[in-house]
């Protein structure tokens, strides 16, 4: 995360105790891990602010992790326009601005407490950016724009509604849509769920899915990624760790308007390095395989055993 933002975050816990802070981080990790499928709005603003400190720099770095991906395989210049579905605190535009050279965002966001936090975290920026209050279950008050983008939000949603969004961002994706969840057993069932939609709506898979046959991850398995970032301080004190990073897991979908490529397999676990072999799990179109990739194949072992966790194979 961009150190600016970082000191915006700490500006707004300074001078607090932060016993408290650690209170309300935990509260909000409990009020995570209880929800079900729809919840109120966090409600308060020292929860609000526990995100920022606590959650924010996750779901920032995979954001980030996922907009990467994006960039191997698609020209990022030609995405102008953002749509972002429960925006938050503008963690999508925050991490945008370093990969995009965004004209115009939209950002809609039913809490008016994160919209107020949103404003400030993202000023100033260059992006003209329309932040609309709204309950996305209602209606999407928006044109349609380059990159639609929906990040650890529709899981808060019903089933029903869930459904009926992807459809109405989706017809609004100039571009490219992107879904982002937390790369749980939780998370998960809704991303292969989206998937089947959208590929039913003839969207083109991007990543991290190397083809469009149905998802082959076993009924109680999840296909999710992971992410690790640098704890600062406040965020090490705030969680009671020693680490100085964490790692999220998070799962996430890229749809394209347009026909493109992708690669033959994904690295969907940790590779298994040991000497002279490398053993990969890799989702292809013939289902889950593990290969292993002895020293003798020069060339493969070269390739592979630089290989890591999330990463496409030709
Ligand atoms: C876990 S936060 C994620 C925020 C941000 N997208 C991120 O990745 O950090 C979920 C956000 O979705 C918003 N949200 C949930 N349901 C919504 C709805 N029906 N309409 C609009 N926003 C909604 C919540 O208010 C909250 O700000």
């Amino acid at each position: 995360m961009v150190s600016s933002l970082e000191s915006k975050i700490q500006s707004f816990i300074q001078g607090t105790s932060l016993k408290n802070w650690v209170k309300q981080a935990q509260s909000l990790s409990s009020t995570y891990r209880q929800k079900k499928n729809q919840t109120e709005t966090l409600s308060s603003d020292s929860l609000r602010i526990a995100y920022l400190c606590s959650r924010l720099p996750a779901t920032y770095a995979a954001i980030s992790y996922v907009f990467k991906e994006l960039q191997k395989r698609f020209d990022l210049s030609s995405i102008r326009s953002l749509l972002d579905c429960g925006a938050g605190p503008a963690s999508v535009l925050l991490a945008a601005e370093s990969f995009f050279s965004l004209q115009q965002a939209t950002l809609l966001e039913r809490d008016p407490g994160f919209i107020k936090l949103g404003k400030l975290l993202s000023h100033p920026t260059s992006v003209e950016v329309t932040w609309m209050l709204q309950d996305v279950t209602k209606g999407i008050p928006s044109s349609a724009k380059d990159l639609v983008v929906a990040s650890y939000s529709l899981c808060e949603m019903s089933e029903e509604d869930q459904l009926q969004i992807i459809e109405s961002l989706w017809n609004k994706t100039e571009q490219i849509f992107i879904l982002l969840e937390p790369g749980t057993p939780k998370g998960f069932p809704f991303i292969r769920k989206a998937r089947e939609q959208l590929l039913n709506l003839g969207a083109f898979l991007l990543a991290p899915c190397p083809h469009r046959e149905s998802c082959p991850m076993a009924k109680n398995d999840w296909c999710h990624f992971s992410v690790r970032l640098p704890r600062s301080s406040l965020h090490r004190q705030l969680k009671e760790g020693s680490l100085n990073y964490e790692d999220e897991k998070f799962s996430y979908l890229i749809f394209s308007r347009a026909p493109v490529s992708t690669s033959s397999s994904r690295v969907i676990r940790h590779p298994f390095k040991g000497s002279g072999f490398v053993k990969l799990k890799l989702c292809t179109e013939s289902g889950l395989i593990e290969k292993t990739i002895s020293r003798k194949d020069k060339e493969l072992y070269s390739i592979t055993k630089r290989l890591k966790w999330g990463d496409e194979l030709k």
